[in-house]
């Protein structure tokens, strides 16, 4: 058989196989709904003081958004945004120890440091009026982050604190923040300026090999087919999805599974690795990723492909409107910040993503890093964190 004709029975055996699983909603992931979670889990109440807000996005999600500033230090140098990334929650910012954290080394330093959380997340607090266990919970994607959570939680920051934001975005957090300008947000007059870590647009030279023996094998088309409403590693089908496609790809995944998501990532505390399992990965929605694999399918940058008609109904034109980097103008103050083994931000589609803007960014390429050397990386406060920094106080 050609290797077509054996992706396409591999693709219709896990389609078989995942329908035989019942969709559990016991393994839904936990979601706080309460004010307490992220800072009385994360935070040394004795070194930073940590607030809890709840922003409503126009399609009434309930996004978590904390406030950091160190007890030791003033917040004189202005808010800073932290955005997280696709799996992950606003607590990836706060899982190293104070001096390795982002969130903590910018409070240090005199940030007043606001965490989002995506719609879903674990430290959001649901919608105002559908549950986990709705169609319509899981009803999102990149579109709806750039649409409604990057402005509403940046509009929040800025009628807070009355002062441009320094925002830091990673990976899906850059890749919202560019569809956001693209399409024209209004975010220049309320961010000062922009670090972008593992920046995303295209993504079609992604390696991670169980994403692209996922997009192979079609799994995005088989969860919706399945009415299977979102995806998480943590739960029977997720893991069975996982072994699945390991095994029809000849890959050995076993305790594998976040380098073959991410590329080798150098600096990760291998000790600390139970502590970061308890949070992440979070679960995130089946369209999310469907979207995301549309992208690397069509190497373009687009929004979500509805299908000629749907696109006709809601876009007025057979294809997804592309996202257009072209348009973000181009007096944007922003770094980017990459590496070059990161499987999911590869090198070369950052360099499209460069080639297509308007403006030279600050660019820097971290040669020994991959994806999640930059969240979670021990001496990420060096290599990527102390940069970003100086970025945002020069001239
Ligand atoms: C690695 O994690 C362990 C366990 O949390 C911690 O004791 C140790 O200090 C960490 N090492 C570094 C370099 O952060």
């Amino acid at each position: 058989m050609g290797s077509a004709a054996v992706i396409a029975v591999a693709g219709a055996l896990l389609l078989l196989h995942l329908s035989t699983i019942k969709s559990e909603d016991s393994a839904l992931p936990h979601l706080t709904q309460k004010s307490t979670g992220f800072c009385t889990i994360f935070v040394d109440q004795n070194a930073y003081n940590c607030q809890e807000f709840v922003v409503q996005t126009e399609d009434g999600f309930l996004l978590g958004v904390q406030r950091l500033t160190a007890r030791s230090a003033a917040a004189s140098k202005g808010p800073a945004f932290l955005y997280h990334g696709l799996f992950l929650g606003g607590d990836i910012w706060v899982m190293n120890q104070p001096s390795e954290s982002l969130a903590f080394i910018l409070a240090d330093a005199g940030y007043a440091v606001w965490i989002g959380n995506t719609r879903t997340t674990t430290f959001s607090y649901g919608h105002t009026s559908f549950t986990q266990h709705d169609q319509g919970f899981w009803d999102w994607c990149l579109d709806e982050l750039a649409r409604y959570d990057v402005p509403a939680m940046l509009k929040f920051v800025y009628s807070k604190s009355g002062q441009k934001i320094y925002y830091i975005g990673y990976s899906q957090g850059t890749q919202a923040a560019f569809a956001a300008l693209s399409q024209g947000q209004q975010l220049l007059d309320i961010v000062e300026k922009f670090v972008m870590l593992a920046p995303v647009a295209y993504v079609n030279h992604a390696t991670t090999p169980i994403g692209v023996a996922a997009v192979k094998l079609y799994a995005d088309k088989i969860l919706m087919a399945l009415h299977i409403n979102f995806f998480t590693f943590r739960s029977k089908t997720g893991r069975q999805l996982v072994d699945y496609i390991c095994a029809s790809m000849n890959m050995r995944c076993y305790g594998e599974t976040i380098s073959l998501l991410t590329g080798d990532n150098c600096c990760i505390n291998a000790t600390r690795r139970a502590f970061y399992d308890k949070y992440e990965l979070q679960a995130t929605s089946t369209k999310n990723l469907r979207h995301l694999a549309q992208q690397f399918r069509t190497g373009t940058f687009s929004q979500y492909d509805y299908g000629w008609w749907g696109n006709m109904q809601r876009y007025g034109s057979f294809n997804a409107p592309d996202y257009k980097l072209s348009h973000i103008p181009s007096n944007i103050k922003m770094m980017l910040i990459a590496a070059e083994k990161d499987s999911l931000a590869t090198p070369p589609d950052v360099q499209h993503l460069l080639n297509e803007l308007s403006y030279r960014p600050t660019f820097m390429s971290i040669p020994n890093y991959a994806h999640l050397d930059f969240v979670v990386g021990i001496n990420a406060n060096v290599d990527a964190y102390a940069k970003a920094m100086s970025f945002f106080q020069s001239q």
